[in-house]
């Protein structure tokens, strides 16, 4: 038996709220969870980005940091670092995630180009959008099944792909994204044969492939359990082959790299280096800090190290597996298998009596909130926005994401979750849908308000 891969030396103290305060805090944030303060909450489960805890050696390297403008030490242990572990020859740091998405769709997306993926981001795709570029979707029919035991749910489908290919010729495709593991399918995986094979395919038509790395490092212990021919060897060995079949890389390094800021783009093209880079500073930095401070690229080339050591991953993944199997065991419908960063309830069959207009897995969300003071976030039709005629988009999927931030919650902490969604899941067919009663244009999940259908929580 394994407990946590860590002990405790700092501790943060979190406030207890009771059921009565909630009501009306949630009351208060138009019930929308992203509109509470965040010390209102017990434990936060709305996301993995930029809410890990650093460890030791990490905090320790921060007070390294040299804040020189241009050439900072810390900036060459992380360029290294990154070189390393991804064996791509250029590195140009961004703040995060989403600005090496806008550095590297300006150097590369001209109006009218798509760019398949597997089921890109929201950040990825409203960057593709905003370039007057468009995202096709490419994902394997069974990412969309709430159950199944494929193992890689996230794999490109190579038959779509290829049609994609040849609906819009070479010329209108600068890239093809893969995400690993893919978020937006649940955190589920992408298998080393798929990303071998995506390659080989996009070789033929001459297009370069781009891995979108922010939790490449999990995908990669995934790889390990589940691809046999990977059983003996090391993550970062694993990772090192994944990247491979790429030739340049956006990450976020607030997931995998265990820092709360900080991102990077990574290629193998001097040319697309140099031009990515202009752009660098123009929306970034200059190309040796690029909106970080020299000490979040000291925490970055430490972490980068520490996310994917296995010991740590096993914990990880181990405990996300934890809270799945523990919601399994009490009857509550999850998307299967369970994935790396985060638990997906499916609320479909959580709350089949509220129609999706009514935002069920938004409901559920105020509704846990109330209940044990945690917060979740929905990934279901709030996120999905209205379509070009202004009606609500239907995804396929109504899913409520647990999501664990990396080292900061025990196991005591998930079974508070369980507990809550158990009380829930019991008294299932009394909780009601909500009514938007103000909906922002774009991106309205952030700050749209809502009512309950009748009465209150
Ligand atoms: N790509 C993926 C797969 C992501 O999950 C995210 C962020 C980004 C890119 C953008 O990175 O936030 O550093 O700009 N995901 C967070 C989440 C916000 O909660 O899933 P960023």
């Amino acid at each position: 038996m394994k407990a946590e891969a860590y002990r405790i030396k700092v501790v943060e103290p979190v406030k207890l709220t009771t059921k009565e305060e909630r009501k009306k805090l949630i009351k208060k944030a138009g019930y929308n969870p992203f509109l509470l303060k965040a010390e209102d909450v017990y434990i936060d489960l709305l996301s993995d980005s930029g809410t890990g805890a650093m460890s030791q050696n990490q905090w320790a390297g921060m007070m390294l940091g040299d804040e020189s403008y241009a050439g900072s030490k810390n900036f060459y242990n992380f360029e290294s670092a990154v070189k390393d572990i991804t064996g791509f020859k250029y590195v140009l740091p961004v703040h995060q995630g989403r600005g090496a998405e806008n550095v590297l769709d300006s150097a590369l997306i001209k109006p009218g180009d798509v760019i398949p993926g597997n089921m890109h981001f929201d950040t990825t795709k409203a960057h593709i959008e905003h370039k007057k570029g468009k995202a096709v979707d490419c994902t394997i029919d069974e990412a969309c099944k709430p159950v199944s035991n494929y193992p890689f749910k996230g794999n490109v489908d190579l038959k779509k792909l290829e049609n994609v290919i040849k609906k819009y010729t070479g010329k209108k495709i600068p890239f093809i994204v893969v995400t690993v593991t893919c978020n937006s399918a649940g955190g589920q995986p992408v298998s080393m044969k798929n990303l071998k094979d995506v390659k080989k395919l996009a070789s033929k038509y001459k297009i370069p492939v781009f891995i979108d790395a922010a939790r490449y490092a999990e995908n990669a212990y995934f790889i390990k359990k589940r691809e046999k021919e990977y059983r003996n060897r090391t993550v970062k060995e694993i990772a090192h082959e994944m990247f491979s079949y790429a030739d340049g890389c956006t990450m976020s390094c607030k997931k995998d790299a265990i820092v709360n800021i900080g991102g990077f783009l990574a290629m193998n093209s001097k040319r697309l280096y140099q031009k990515c880079s202009s752009f660098g500073i123009l929306f970034e930095g200059f190309p040796t800090y690029g909106g970080m401070a020299g000490r979040d690229m000291e925490a970055i080339a430490r972490g980068l190290y520490e996310g994917i050591d296995e010991r740590y991953l096993e914990d990880r993944i181990g405990q996300v597996e934890y809270l799945g199997n523990k919601l399994k065991e009490n009857n509550i419908p999850i998307i299967e298998p369970v994935g790396g960063h985060a638990v997906y309830v499916d609320v479909k069959r959580f709350l089949p009596h509220i129609k999706p207009e009514e935002f069920p897995a938004h409901a559920l969300c105020c509704e846990l909130y109330v209940e044990s003071g945690v917060r979740a976030v929905e990934i279901g039709t709030l996120l999905a926005g209205r379509d070009e005629t202004g009606e609500n988009r239907i995804p396929k999927l109504e899913m409520l994401r647990l999501t664990i931030p990396r080292r900061v919650y025990t196991y005591r902490h998930m079974d508070v979750v369980v507990e809550g969604l158990k009380n829930l899941y019991k008294r299932r067919k009394e909780i009601k849908g909500l009514k938007m009663v103000y909906e922002p244009p774009i991106l309205r999940h952030f700050t749209a308000r809502f009512k309950p259908i009748r009465g209150e929580l």
